[in-house]
């Protein structure tokens, strides 16, 4: 399939354009110089919504269906300090809607950083109505609950999935990919791989879609974050099915699906060495800021796979930053969780 169809099959879908231009393709210099090999990054981090982050290309496509719907109320689910909910929880603001977000505590600290700042912090600034919960192990079920509680009050709500990871979610990274595409062809790059965080897999999955069509050449490598990677292919691969059934387009039978599993550990949002070692690397070398759940995590996967030739030949590497800086607060000293 060719690239203008692919494109004109996603513009059949409403939009709201929130993103406006396309997010910046940066070299680090002083990285690269530090590793012996070029490092990009595309700056999702850097996204018009509070504080930035990937998740404002999905909810293009997801506010546009609850506007559609004429939804009064978003509402959604993550951890206390999720992205993903402060990110919708702001758009829903924006859009002069409510936001009722179930949190989960996942490593049941009482660490008051991770309780009260950080994204949990502009959680209540953007006015979420919060429901703390003990867990998030039926998140669909449980949102569909609460939705149901919010019909039976007079309200019309829609349910966004944890880190708005559905087929229409995922359709942002779809666009994400077509974008990126259009970027390196513009600046006559030939990337080995792009690196970035898989979690709830909607990123992921979009961008390797878009790019097993556009770059197909160019591996897509993604660094869990919270799961095995014999549990996280299941995700990537049946979000990537059920886009090419949205889009109506052949998913290429032998396209790959790269998962390095060896930098989440000890769990989802646990800090560990790497991932921190990565996160003051950047910060010293690049004034960037990662995150110590996800981007920073990933990094040490982009770090580590140059240090030990995991990245096939020697051509420049690109790292798409989602966001996530706002965790560092929630996470002062590196706040250890137990
Ligand atoms: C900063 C950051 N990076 C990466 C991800 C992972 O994206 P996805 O859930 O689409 O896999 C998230 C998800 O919440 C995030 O907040």
């Amino acid at each position: 399939m060719n690239m203008a169809t692919l494109s004109s099959r996603l513009d059949a879908f409403d939009r709201l354009n929130l993103m406006g231009a396309a997010t910046p393709l940066q070299r680090l210099p002083r990285l690269s110089d530090h590793v012996g090999r070029d490092v990009y990054v595309k700056r999702d981090d850097f996204t018009p919504i509070a504080m930035g982050g990937n998740k404002l290309r999905k909810l293009e496509y997801l506010a546009a269906d609850a506007i559609r719907n004429k939804a009064d109320v978003l509402v959604t689910a993550g951890a206390v300090q999720s992205n993903h909910v402060r990110q919708t929880a702001a758009l829903a603001a924006q859009l002069g809607l409510d936001c009722v977000a179930l949190l989960q505590n996942p490593l049941g600290t009482a660490c008051d950083d991770y309780l009260q700042s950080g994204n949990r912090l502009l959680l209540d600034l953007v006015g979420t109505q919060v429901v703390n919960v003990d867990e998030l192990d039926n998140a669909d079920q449980q949102l569909d609950d609460v939705a149901q509680r919010l019909r039976e009050e007079g309200r019309r709500p829609y349910v966004i999935p944890i880190g708005g990871s559905n087929a229409l979610g995922s359709l942002g990274y779809v666009r994400a990919g077509l974008e990126l595409e259009q970027q390196i062809t513009a600046a006559g790059l030939d990337f080995s791989a792009v690196v970035l965080a898989s979690g709830s897999a909607g990123t992921h999955a979009g961008l390797a879609l878009a790019l097993a069509h556009a770059l197909p050449s160019l591996p897509v490598i993604g660094v869990t974050v919270s799961r095995t990677e014999s549990a996280q292919r299941p995700k990537v691969q049946e979000l990537v099915q059920s886009l090419g059934t949205l889009l109506d387009i052949d998913t290429p039978p032998d396209m790959p699906i790269e998962l390095w599993d060896e930098y989440y550990a000890p769990r989802y949002g646990e800090p560990n060495r790497g991932g921190q070692d990565a996160v003051r690397l950047l910060a010293q070398t690049e004034g960037l800021l990662l995150d110590p759940v996800y981007t920073g995590k990933a990094m040490a996967g982009l770090l580590d796979g140059i240090a030990r030739g995991r990245l096939a030949g020697d051509g420049p590497v690109l790292f798409l930053h989602t966001g996530g800086a706002p965790a560092l607060f929630a996470y002062r000293n590196a706040c250890r969780m137990d």
